[in-house]
């Protein structure tokens, strides 16, 4: 899988991948993240990326040439190196965009392509929403000063849904969101720290106990923390659904 982010600072990005879970990952050939600069796709000699918006008002908007122009680039670059169609997925980081879940992560872990357009100051020209991108995603109701932070924040996420991303030890099926749950407690060693113990099922070497009590803690914590996650219906995660029909 390929993933490439389109930014104005790509400094930023510097040494986020590289490291531990993701870092293995890109090491192994497993995923490869590309990080573009698309101000070099500015048409003028002062790299101009940024106009005032029609109709007046604060801040600055991204003009629509630079963020066309850079991932038609990109995308022409992947198309040459695979034979056949690209599943791929253009995604616009906006705080105006669907909620980022588990399983928009699970869907977009099965493109063969993800485009993450991180905007700043007042965000894109709207022409780039109608006719460039599949997808808006949010991290979260609140506003960040670029979309830098919300791209490794979903790169992260849909990395380690990659298969032989996570080694068995690490996997992805007990966690949180993974069942449409939170996950159940967990402890390590000393089985005593301060008085504290140790839940006893957990050193009973029981299998058939521990994924009981793990089932019931996390059905507890759900309720206690999320109700509202045990009314939903277990959502529909394949990647057509969560992330749209490929264009
Ligand atoms: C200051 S924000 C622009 C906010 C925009 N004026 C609005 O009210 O929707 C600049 C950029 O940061 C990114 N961003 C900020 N908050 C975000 C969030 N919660 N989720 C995803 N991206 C976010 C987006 O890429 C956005 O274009």
């Amino acid at each position: 899988m390929r993933i490439d982010i389109m930014t104005l600072f790509p400094e930023m990005f510097s040494g986020v991948f590289c490291q531990s879970i993701i870092g293995r990952a890109v090491g192994r050939g497993l995923v490869d993240i590309r990080v573009h600069d698309f101000r070099e796709y500015a048409h003028d000699k002062h790299h101009t990326v940024d106009d005032y918006p029609y109709g007046g008002g604060a801040g600055m908007v991204l003009k629509p040439e630079p963020l066309f122009e850079s991932v038609e680039a990109v995308l022409e670059n992947v198309e040459g190196q695979r034979v056949g169609p690209v599943n791929h997925r253009i995604v616009l980081l906006t705080p105006q965009g669907q909620p980022f879940t588990q399983g928009i992560a699970r869907g977009l872990s099965t493109c063969d392509e993800v485009v993450l357009i991180c905007g700043h100051y007042e965000g894109v020209d709207e022409r780039v929403r109608q006719h460039l991108i599949t997808n808006e995603i949010s991290i979260g109701d609140y506003v960040l000063t670029g979309g830098e932070l919300p791209a490794m924040v979903v790169t992260d996420a849909i990395c380690r849904l990659i298969p032989g991303v996570l080694g068995a030890s690490e996997a992805a099926a007990d966690d949180s969101f993974s069942n449409g749950l939170l996950q159940f407690p967990q402890y390590t060693r000393p089985p005593m720290y301060r008085g504290w113990s140790v839940p006893e099922v957990l050193l009973s070497g029981n299998h058939a106990e521990i994924a009981r009590w793990r089932k019931e803690e996390s059905l507890k914590r759900t309720r206690e923390r999320r109700p509202e996650l045990l009314d939903k219906a277990q959502p529909c995660l394949d990647s057509e659904a969560v992330a749209g029909p490929i264009s």
